[in-house]
């Protein structure tokens, strides 16, 4: 078992970039990467919605005998999971919320904690429980982001339009002298390609989480505890499935995984 693959899902690209700190963490291990780029996006649909597609994607990749199951997806993650793991037996399910809080209650120090994140994860309030659990003296401001989803799609995301909306998002909640939050948690499998716009919004203090490089240390961890670490020493094998468009995978998915992906590389599923 311990040299079967991880199995890794999200709404579509995005999750490419929790795939890429995966693969960097775990370069010995295969990994299957599954996007419902047909049902795209996830963050704007009701939490049914969305926990019925995740399961579906997480069935999907249980059947490919997969030994440990990460929902890179921010979204699917704060609705999916209670579902996932009652339907899913023998397999560790992880998330990104749980890592993500973690990293960003042992960043903070006053305990003033910013979220962005899909209208849906806001909405699902996952994070704000997630971080008042580790933390019961935090608060927490969580706010969506939209737009950063489509600009990071479009590969905008440098630049003036980068940054006027990063301003038009961050400064309200950074803006302030005084009481303004001391750690930003990016909430979203896209938001780590806006790094360089956000973090201009925010200033140089502000201790900004990527929820994709936590939730790799994470599943390390767990991977470990579990016995189920691989134990080979060549490198793993990264298998691409989508539900829809695979030139479109592969061109918008090569900047998500810091890597040219060819169309021929990713294979057609249906759930
Ligand atoms: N993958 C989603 C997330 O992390 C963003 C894209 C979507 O809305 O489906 O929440």
């Amino acid at each position: 078992m311990s040299n079967a693959p991880i199995g890794v899902f999200d709404s579509g690209v995005g999750g490419l970039t929790v795939l890429e700190a995966l693969t960097a963490r775990l370069p010995h291990e295969h990994f299957i990467y599954l996007g419902d780029t047909a049902r795209l996006p996830y963050g704007t649909k009701s939490p049914e919605t969305v926990a019925r597609y995740s399961l579906q994607a997480a069935q999907a990749l249980a059947r490919y005998g997969v030994k440990c199951l990460v929902i890179a997806c921010n979204t699917a993650s704060s609705v999916g999971l209670p579902v996932i793991t009652r339907y899913i037996e023998n397999v560790p399910v992880i998330g990104v919320i749980e890592p993500g809080a973690q990293a960003a209650c042992a960043a903070s120090r006053s305990g003033n904690i910013a979220v962005i994140a899909t209208e849906g994860t806001v909405r699902g309030g996952a994070y704000q429980q997630a971080i008042l659990r580790i933390r019961p003296d935090a608060q927490v401001n969580a706010e969506p982001a939209p737009l950063f989803v489509a600009l990071a799609e479009e590969g905008l995301n440098e630049g003036s339009i980068a940054d006027d909306i990063a301003n038009h998002y961050l400064r309200p909640m950074f803006g302030a002298t005084e009481g303004a939050p001391d750690t930003l948690v990016l909430g979203c499998t896209h938001f780590p390609m806006l790094a360089r716009a956000i973090r201009h919004a925010v200033g140089p203090k502000v201790q900004i989480v990527d929820s994709a490089e936590t939730t790799a240390v994470s599943v390390d961890a767990r991977l470990r505890k579990a016995g189920l670490a691989g134990t080979r020493s060549t490198e793993g094998v990264v298998r691409l499935l989508a539900t829809d468009g695979r030139e479109r995978f592969a061109r918008v998915g090569s900047r998500f995984l810091k890597r040219p992906i060819s169309p021929d590389e990713v294979e057609l599923v249906d759930l």
